[in-house]
C-alpha cells in the first residue's frame, strides 16, 4: 500500500527519494509523487504510473516522496500526493484514512479553503496552512500540532514547510532511518536501509520535527521524548530476482531454504512453555496467513491443544470472549496488516498475552509481540504471499510438538520443486475458467491458499473448500471437465478419494496432489510431505498467470502490505 519517505540532508536528496520509493513499490502502488524546498520556495511533482529515477524539480535538501494506492478518489494526478496548501507553502504525503475529512473539508471550505482532488489527505496541507495562519507566529509546528489533533482515523503523515520536515503517526508505520548528517522518515526501512541501519521507531500518536539539524519528538501527550535508535539486522532484497523472471518465482524456489530458516529459531520451547499455561489459543490473521491459521489449528488440535482460527477482519466476534485465560497467536507477515493491529489492541487492552509469527523484524506486529517467532523468510515482495506461508506452517508444526526434519524436508523440496514446475507448465491447458480445490482438516488450509493464490494472480475464479462440503452445495457446478484439486493427507486420504470420485461421476477432471497415485486422479501430482503440497499450487498460479500475460509480482488492485482497514 501506499509508501512514504522523506529525507533532510546537507547533500541533495532528489536521488535518494526517487530510488527510495522504488524501493517501497513492492508495497503495492498506482501513482506517485515528490516535492522538495529550494531556496525556501515549495515545488512538487505528481504522476499516475511507475516511478521513474531520472531527476525532477530542483535541487533540494529536504524533501518527501510517496506512492499512492488508492482508497479516496480515482488513480489521476490531481489523487496522487504530495498535497499542497492552497498558499503553495505546505506540503504533506500521508497513509491511512482520514475518517473525519469531510467534515474537516467543509470547516476549510467556510474559510475559503479550494480543494482540487477527491482523496482525504488534501485537508491535511489546508488545515496546517489554516492553523499556522491562525497563531499569532505563524509557527508552522504549532499548525501541525493542531492538525493532528483535529485528525480522526489512521494515519503517518510526512509535512514540509521551509526548512522544517514534520511527522506524525497514528495506527499506520512510521520509522525514522538516523545516520550522520541525515535523517530520513520511512513507512518502513527498505528505502534507507543501504545508508544506515539505526532507527527510531514511533510508537502509537508520537509526533516530531526536524528543524536546524535538530530532531524533535513528542508522544501524544506532547510530553518531549528520547529518540532511542535500535538497529535493524534485516536485509533487503537488493540482489534483485536472482536470476528469476519474477520474485514471486524466486521466492517460490527459495522454500527449499526457507523452511530451514523457519525452524532454526530459538524461541519455540518457550512459546510452547507459554501455551501450555492456557486453556484456549486464538490464531489471528489475513489473508494466506489465516490460511495458515487453519492449518495452525488443525496441527494443534490434534495435539489436545484447543486452538481457534480467526479471521482478523472478523475477530469482533470473539471480543467479548477475550480474556487473560487465553493467549493469542498472530501470524503476519509484513507485520502491519491494519485489521490484525486491531485485534492484537483489543487482546492487549482484555490482558492477553501475544505470540507472534511475524516476518519483518521491527514491523509493527513485531513490537507488539510478547514472544516472537520470526519467520525468518527473508524479504517477501511478490504481494502473493508464498514461502512465508510455509515458514509459518513450519513452525506451527513445531509448536504442535511435530518432529519435523527441515533438512530433509528441505532437501525433498529440492528434488521436487523443478518437477512440480514442469507439471504446473503442463496443468495450465485444462484450467480455463472455474477451479475448485478440496482438503480436510490441515488440508482445507491447503486448498484454501492453492485457490487464493490463483485467483490473487491470475483472475481465474478458484474456490478452496472443506471436501465434505461439496455435496452441499459446489458440486451443482461440476459438469464435463471442471477442473477440481484434490489434496490428501494420510489422515483423510480415503475421504478425499471418496469425494474425488463423486466430483469424477459427473465429469469432473481430478488433480490428485497425494502421497501416492489413484486410480480415481486424472493427473497425479506426487507430494508426500503434506505441508509442501501448496507449493504445486503456487507454481500452478504462477503459470496461469503467466499464461494470460499478467505480472504475477503486481496483481491489479492488491497490495502487499494492508495498512488501512
Ligand atoms: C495482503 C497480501 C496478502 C497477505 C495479506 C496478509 O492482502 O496481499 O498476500 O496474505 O495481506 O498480510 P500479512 O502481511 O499480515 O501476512
Amino acid at each position: 500500500m501506499c509508501g512514504i519517505i522523506a529525507f533532510v540532508g546537507k547533500e541533495d536528496g532528489r536521488k535518494f527519494v526517487l530510488e527510495g520509493l522504488k524501493k517501497l513499490d513492492y508495497r503495492g502502488y498506482d501513482s506517485w509523487g515528490i516535492a522538495g524546498v529550494n531556496n525556501d520556495e515549495l515545488w512538487h511533482y505528481k504522476t499516475t504510473g511507475l516511478v521513474k529515477t531520472e531527476l525532477i524539480g530542483k535541487e533540494s535538501h529536504i524533501i518527501i516522496g510517496h506512492t499512492r494506492w488508492c482508497t479516496h478518489g480515482k488513480v489521476t494526478k490531481e489523487n496522487a500526493h504530495p498535497h499542497v496548501s492552497n498558499d503553495e507553502k505546505i506540503a504533506a504525503v500521508h497513509n491511512g484514512i482520514i475518517d473525519n475529512y469531510l467534515e474537516l473539508k467543509e470547516m476549510l471550505e467556510k474559510e475559503g479553503y479550494k480543494f482540487y482532488s477527491d482523496t482525504d489527505t488534501e485537508v491535511i496541507p489546508n488545515l496546517i496552512s489554516y492553523y499556522t495562519n491562525k497563531n499569532p507566529e505563524k509557527n508552522f509546528i504549532e499548525g501541525f500540532k493542531q492538525t493532528i489533533k483535529q485528525l480522526k482515523g489512521s494515519f503517518a503523515i510526512a509535512a514540509l514547510h521551509e526548512k522544517t520536515l514534520a511527522f506524525a503517526r497514528v495506527n499506520s508505520p512510521l520509522l525514522i532511518g538516523v545516520a550522520e548528517g541525515e535523517i530520513y522518515i520511512a513507512s518502513d526501512a527498505a528505502p534507507f536501509l543501504e545508508k544506515t541501519n539505526k532507527a527510531v521507531f514511533l510508537n502509537e500518536g508520537d509526533w516530531g520535527y526536524y528543524e536546524k539539524g535538530n530532531m524533535y519528538l513528542f508522544d501524544k501527550n506532547e510530553k518531549p521524548i528520547e529518540a532511542k535508535t535500535e538497529e535493524i539486522h534485516w536485509q533487503y532484497n537488493e540482489q534483485g530476482k536472482n536470476g528469476y523472471s519474477h520474485f514471486m518465482l524466486k521466492e517460490i524456489y527459495e522454500q527449499v531454504n526457507t523452511i530451514v530458516n523457519a525452524a532454526a529459531q530459538p524461541n519455540i520451547q518457550n512459546a510452547k512453555d507459554e501455551i501450555k499455561k492456557f486453556s484456549e489459543i486464538l490464531l489471528v490473521g489475513s489473508g494466506t496467513s489465516y490460511n495458515a491459521c487453519l492449518a495452525g489449528a488443525s496441527f494443534l488440535s490434534k495435539k489436545n491443544i484447543k486452538a481457534i482460527p480467526v479471521l482478523a477482519s472478523e475477530y469482533q466476534l470473539h471480543v467479548p470472549f477475550f480474556d487473560k485465560e487465553k493467549i493469542m497467536i498472530i501470524v503476519s507477515q509484513s507485520g502491519e496488516t491494519a485489521d490484525l493491529i486491531e485485534v492484537v489492541n483489543e487482546a492487549k487492552n482484555a490482558g492477553m498475552k501475544i505470540i507472534g509469527i511475524i516476518n519483518v523484524p521491527g514491523s509493527t506486529l513485531w513490537r507488539k509481540s510478547d514472544i516472537l517467532l520470526g519467520m525468518n523468510a527473508g524479504q517477501e515482495i511478490g504481494v502473493a504471499s508464498t514461502k512465508a506461508y510455509t515458514s509459518t506452517l513450519t513452525i506451527f508444526s513445531l509448536l504442535a510438538g511435530e518432529k519435523i526434519d527441515e533438512t530433509e524436508l528441505s532437501k525433498y523440496t529440492n528434488e521436487k520443486i523443478k518437477e512440480w514446475h514442469e507439471q504446473a507448465k503442463e496443468l495450465i491447458q485444462k484450467i480455463k475458467k472455474d477451479l475448485f480445490v478440496i482438503g480436510k482438516e490441515e488440508a482445507l488450509s491447503y486448498a484454501m491458499e492453492t485457490a487464493l493464490k490463483v485467483k490473487e494472480i491470475s483472475y481465474i475464479r478458484a474456490e478452496g473448500l472443506a471436501a465434505g462440503e461439496l455435496k452441499h452445495g459446489t458440486l451443482a457446478l461440476i459438469e464435463e471437465d471442471v477442473p477440481v484439486i484434490s489434496i490428501a493427507t494420510k489422515e483423510t486420504r480415503q475421504d478425499l478419494i471418496n469425494n474425488a470420485l463423486e466430483i469424477k461421476s459427473r465429469g469432473g477432471f481430478i488433480i490428485g496432489i497425494d502421497s501416492k497415485t489413484h486410480p480415481c486422479y486424472d493427473y497425479f501430482i506426487s507430494c508426500k510431505y503434506p505441508i509442501l503440497s501448496i507449493i504445486p499450487g503456487q507454481l500452478l498460479a504462477y503459470e496461469l498467470a503467466i499464461s494470460k500475460g499478467y505480472n504475477p509480482d503486481k496483481p491489479r488492485n492488491l497490495a502487499k502490505s494492508v495498512t488501512v482497514k
